[in-house]
């Protein structure tokens, strides 16, 4: 573990006066901002609806770290790197020894990745992966591409990974992960995947109009919807096509 908890390090009073716009909108955001984010396992998982605030969470985590906005790994700055968010630079961590090292000390020190959905492709590519041959598919680059880039223990923030990844690729994303996790790395990884959360042993914290909450893997929505789902498409189906 690298980081135990996560908040923001703005008064009460500063957090409601920019309370009307975003990022300060999201309820996610309100949560971290007064309760922060506890981390009880090495791999968390956050989930939730589109726009309950995953990805905007994600990107601060990162961000606070000292990751790249754009995405990509520690310690590697890109040119085109945007301007730190405003939740990104207020964000703190209640970090381990390991973890604090990396924070304090200069950027080339910290360990990491931070697989943005948007900008994954483009980042992993930038990064010049060693034997990617150009006849790889999209998603056998990607797989190809978090085994060669996450081995180091360091703070890897990933949104939506499983994005480009079949069933079975999923499942050795899975393997990474795991194999991560034991190695002193902690994962914070976004997603809509039944098959990534079941990871045992993660924490998955659901994010929505209530905020932030720990949820069971049986206990979730996505995993109830998939499951009936593959039981009986129909029975959601005839809801939407007549
Ligand atoms: N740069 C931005 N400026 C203003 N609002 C934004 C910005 N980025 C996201 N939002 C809004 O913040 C809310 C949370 O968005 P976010 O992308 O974090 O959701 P998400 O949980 O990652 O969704 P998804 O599952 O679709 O990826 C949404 O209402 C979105 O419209
Ligand atoms: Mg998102």
């Amino acid at each position: 573990m690298l980081i135990e908890r996560a908040y923001v390090n703005r008064s009460a009073e500063a957090v409601a006066e920019s309370g009307d716009h975003w990022p300060w909108t999201v309820p996610c955001v309100r949560w971290l901002a007064e309760d922060g984010l506890k981390f009880g396992a090495p791999v968390t998982f956050l989930v939730g609806e589109n726009g309950s605030g995953k990805s905007t969470l994600a990107e601060a985590l990162a961000e606070g770290f000292g990751l790249d906005s754009y995405g990509g790994s520690a310690g590697y700055k890109y040119a085109s790197s945007r301007a730190p968010s405003e939740l990104g630079v207020a964000v703190r961590f209640d970090a381990t020894a390991v973890g604090r090292r990396m924070i304090r000390g200069p950027r080339t020190r910290r360990r990491g990745f931070f697989l943005r959905a948007e900008t994954a492709w483009d980042a992993l590519a930038r990064e010049r992966l060693s034997g990617v041959p150009e006849a790889m598919s999209h998603g056998e680059s990607f797989l190809m591409a978090f085994r060669e880039k996450f081995r180091q223990p360091g703070l890897y923030v990933l949104d939506e990974p499983e994005a480009a990844l079949s069933f079975t690729s999923c499942l050795e994303l899975v393997g990474v992960l795991e194999e991560l996790s034991r190695g002193g790395a902690q994962v914070i990884c976004a997603t809509h995947s039944p098959l990534l959360t079941a990871l045992p042993g993660a924490d998955i914290v659901e994010v929505g109009a209530h905020g932030m909450r720990s949820v069971a893997w049986e206990e979730l929505a996505l995993v109830d919807h998939w499951r009936r789902y593959l039981t009986d498409p129909r029975a959601y189906l005839r809801h939407i096509i007549g």
